[in-house]
């Protein structure tokens, strides 16, 4: 670990970091077009942080640099048994010109509960903020000025140990690089349409609660059978039974009821705690709503949206911000059914849960529960 003082750049967790700014950053007409209608996940900023971990030195070697490729062996674990985590995270422009995160510090702690189902070593989550705001401070000028607009920030790890037995590596990086993003659905409807998958996204005792890449590959074939058939997201039920609703690909689900309560459903260990999901469970009580965190099946969902009982149900990530669900199909093993969730569009407790959050996180409204963290 360095041993330099604050005074010469020693972070609260303990390590300094070398700043090497980019010798040749993206022309400003070249970014401002980028910035003007950003997308999602497909420009990047110009700097990255990379931090190593080793059994000897721990975590050492604390860079911001200028974003490039990374040179690997071809050995290295994380391409062979997929030993890899990652979170996603945003940085927004608050009205008086500052830069923040929102629940920066959950992030870092749910990317340790994913290290340690993973069996990769921790990081002190002052050291995880540091590293975010680190790169959010050199890219500031990359924050879109669009409605919506914010810098997607994904921090993740990788093994990095050259060694094809199968244990845990004893070589690690960290990274974190930065995207500008819109909206993350390209169509930018007000609502989506939604595939019941016949696949399983996770099982009991699996790996269905941490943010590992490898949950996201078994999705992405149910994904692309969700797009081919016309919609937007896939829906993942339970793998043991196939009935009760457990979350879309990169999304948990809320569903909302003609009586004014909300339920989602519950951190089973097969679905990841999402920290929007638990924000939106804060908010939604203080509007004086009842949520409960209660399984929910799918054949009871087409059932009360035929009869009127649910009215609402939206899907929340940092990512998606809260989006409304209109429409969901294929509620059978293979099946194609259909039905439509109240109007079709974005209900009025949707709409309500979405303009309080983001106020939040754009520091529109108060923050009262310590959810944001100021970078510059
Ligand atoms: N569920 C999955 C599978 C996700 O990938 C995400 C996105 O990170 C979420 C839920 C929502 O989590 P969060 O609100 O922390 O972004
Ligand atoms: C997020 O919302 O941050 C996600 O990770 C979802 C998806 C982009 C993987």
């Amino acid at each position: 670990m360095a041993s330099l003082n604050l005074a010469e750049g020693l972070t609260e967790a303990g390590l300094s970091f070398t700043r090497l700014p980019h010798p040749a950053p993206t022309p400003v007409a070249a970014r401002d077009a980028i910035l003007a209608a950003p997308g999602f996940g497909t420009a990047f900023s110009d700097h990255m942080v990379c931090i190593e971990y080793s059994e000897a030195e721990g975590w050492h070697g604390a860079t911001l640099g200028a974003r490039g490729p990374i040179a690997l062996d071809p050995a290295a674990a994380v391409l062979h048994y997929a030993q890899e985590i990652f979170e996603g995270m945003k940085a927004y422009t608050h009205p008086d010109g500052s830069i923040a995160l929102f629940r920066p510090e959950a992030n870092a702690a749910r990317f340790n509960a994913s290290a340690r189902r993973l069996a990769m070593p921790e990081m002190p989550e002052t050291l995880f903020v540091e590293a975010v705001k680190q790169l959010v401070t050199a890219d500031r000028d990359w924050l879109p000025p669009v409605e919506g607009g914010s810098l997607y920030l994904r921090p993740f790890m990788i093994a990095t140990e050259a060694f094809l037995g199968v244990r845990p590596a004893k070589a690690y990086k960290f990274l974190v690089i930065a995207s500008p993003a819109g909206n993350y659905f390209k169509s930018g409807a007000p609502a989506v349409s939604i595939w019941v998958s016949a696949y399983s996204r996770a099982a009991p005792g699996g790996t269905g609660a941490a943010k590992c890449g490898g949950n996201y590959a078994a999705s992405l074939m149910p994904q692309a059978e969700a797009i081919a058939r016309g919609h937007d997201q896939v829906v993942f039920l339970d793998a043991a039974e196939h009935r009760w609703i457990e979350e879309l690909g990169g999304m948990n689900l809320y569903f909302v009821f003609a009586d004014g309560t909300l339920t989602t459903p519950p951190l089973s260990g097969t679905i990841l705690p999402g920290i929007t999901r638990d924000s939106l469970l804060t908010l939604a009580r203080e509007e004086g709503l009842t949520v409960r965190e209660e399984r929910y099946a799918i054949d009871q969902w087409q059932a009360d949206a035929a009869s009127g009982k649910l009215v609402e149900t939206f899907a929340c990530g940092t990512a998606a911000v809260v989006t409304a669900v209109g429409r969901v199909c294929g509620t059978g093993p293979g099946a194609s059914d259909e039905f439509t969730i109240g109007s079709g569009g974005p209900g009025q407790i949707t709409t309500r849960l979405k303009a309080r959050l983001v106020a939040i996180q754009r520091g529109q409204a108060a923050d009262t529960h310590g959810w944001v963290t100021r970078v510059t």
